[in-house]
This record gives C-alpha cells, structure tokens and sequence, in this order.
C-alpha cells in the first residue's frame, strides 16, 4: 500500500472566499506547498492582495477571478475560466460564507436568512457542482467543506446559521456516498471560535460587537484552520477524515466559553 504523502505541487487548488480569514490563510498555505492556485472572491481589492501573498509564498500559478457564490452565472462564468486552465483539480475548498445578525427567530430578517442559506448552502453545492468533475479522476482529490460546531450544536440567535452548517454537513454525507468508487475524498472541517472577520460581518461593522466575541480568550487562528486544510490535503491517497472538529481549548461548546 502506498503510504507517501499526496505532493500538491503543480497542482490545482481551488479557494472559495479567499478574499478574507481562512479562505486568505489557505491560501498561503497551499501556495508554499507549490501548488497553482484559482481563488475567488466578491472583494476582488482584497482577493489581489492574498493572490500577491501566494506569489511571495511560493504558488506556481495564481489566479484570482471574481466569484459570487450566491448566483449561478457567477460559479458558471468562475468555473469555465478553471476548465480553460486546468482539467484537472486537486483540491476544492468550499469556504466562502459566514454568519449575519444574531436575531431570534422571532426577529429574524428575511434578507439575512437568505444570505447565509445562498452563501453557506447554495454557494457550496453550486461550486461543488462546476467543479468536482474535474477531480473524478484525480488520485487524492480532496473537497474540503468549511462547516461549524453550529452545524452540530445550535445556539440562541443562531438559527439560520445553525441550519446553513447543519446542511452543509448533511451535503458533506451525502457527496461521499455519490463520489464513493471515486478518488475524492469529502471532508467537513467544523472549527469553532475563530478570530477572523467573521464577527465583524455577522455583527454587520459593529467592531465593539465583534471585539468582544474574543474577549478574554485565545481564539483559533485564520492560519491554525489553513494549516489543518494542508494536512487533510496532504494525507495519503487512501485517507478520508470524513469530519473534522476543531475549537480553541478555551471553547468547550458554542456557549461554553472560560474568558480569564
Ligand atoms: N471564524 C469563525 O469563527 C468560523 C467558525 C466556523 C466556521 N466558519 C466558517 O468559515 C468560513 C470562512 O469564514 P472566515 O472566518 O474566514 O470569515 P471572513 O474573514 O469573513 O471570510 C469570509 C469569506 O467568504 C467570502 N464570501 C462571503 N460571501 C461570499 C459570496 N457570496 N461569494 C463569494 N465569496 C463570499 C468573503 O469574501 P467577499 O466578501 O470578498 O466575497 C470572505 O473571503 C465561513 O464559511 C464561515 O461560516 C468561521
């Protein structure tokens, strides 16, 4: 049995949200592995800067190209701009999307509800959709599905979140069942509390909101997630961590959190 670790050099390796947080980290990550790297993202500013980052860490090829996740022309018009460049994808990281408010039900808003189900859920099986065959053949394809402990366990004001990762994780299952006979390996990455701009967003540009989500305690980084990316991408052909669950020591749960 072949026990060597999968080389990303030369490889293609597709970054959703890579503008920001972990899609920006995995970027770097999989850049000083060598790999060729199609990155997209809304802030095409900011998808530049990490695409410069890449380069200065060693990527063979970048390519950051426009992407809404949340419109099927925008995945379609991303993913023809991949096929022309490569047949063949290595690794996808479906990651782009994110938290918005922090309403009860009750409360809740219509156009936040339909934000996280278009970006989190829609978003990851539109890409998932463009992009996957281009890894059927691939030896030690990897998807990795950036979903949450809120897809595991809900908490008060998160609801719609709570269900978007929940659906993700439900979606994780049910690729690996489709794609089983195949070389793609799934794997759903569910981190906790992670110090990104991730509450800045959910708190919709309250920073004292958002401060204050990591008061008190050392929260992951963008980088610990991107290097846990890595090492899932880089196993050997054979394994598939089908879940993945990592939380700062500090987090024991979604609301159980000691802050010094
Ligand atoms: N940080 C945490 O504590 C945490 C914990 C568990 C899971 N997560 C998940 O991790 C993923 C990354 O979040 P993060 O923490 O890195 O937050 P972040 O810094 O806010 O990054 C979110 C990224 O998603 C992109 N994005 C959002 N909507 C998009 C759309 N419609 N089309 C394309 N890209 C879109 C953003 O880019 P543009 O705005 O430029 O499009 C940005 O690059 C998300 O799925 C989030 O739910 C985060």
């Amino acid at each position: 049995m072949k026990r060597t670790k999968t080389d990303l050099k030369n490889k293609w390796v597709v970054i959703t949200g890579a503008s920001s947080g972990f899609g920006r980290a995995a970027t770097v990550a999989f850049g000083s592995a060598g790999a060729q790297l199609m990155l997209g993202a809304r802030r095409l500013d900011r998808l530049q800067e990490t695409a410069r980052l890449a380069t200065e860490a060693g990527a063979a090829s970048v390519c950051p190209l426009y992407l809404d996740v949340s419109s099927t022309p925008s995945v379609e018009e991303f993913g023809n701009a991949l096929i022309e460049r490569t047949q063949e994808v290595q690794v996808l990281v479906n990651n782009a999307g994110g938290a918005l408010g922090v309403d009860p039900v009750l409360e809740g808003k219509d156009e936040d509800w339909e934000t996280m189900f278009q970006t989190n859920v829609l978003g990851l099986l539109r890409v998932s959709r463009k992009v996957i065959p281009l890894m059927l053949k691939t030896e030690g394809a990897l998807v990795i599905n950036v979903g949450s402990i809120a897809g595991r366990v809900a908490y008060e004001g998160g609801s719609a979140y709570c269900g978007a990762k929940a659906a993700e994780l439900q979606i994780s299952k049910a690729l690996r069942l489709e794609l089983c006979g195949t070389p793609v390996r799934v794997t759903s990455l569910d981190p906790g509390m992670a110090e990104t701009d991730f509450s800045l967003v959910r708190y919709k540009g309250n920073e004292n909101k958002a401060k204050e989500v990591y008061r008190g305690l050392e929260a992951l980084s963008a980088e610990d997630i991107a290097e846990t990316m890595l090492w899932l991408a880089e196993r050997p052909a054979h394994i598939c961590v089908d879940e993945l669950v990592i939380k700062p020591t500090a987090q024991a749960a979604p609301h159980k959190v000691f802050r010094k």
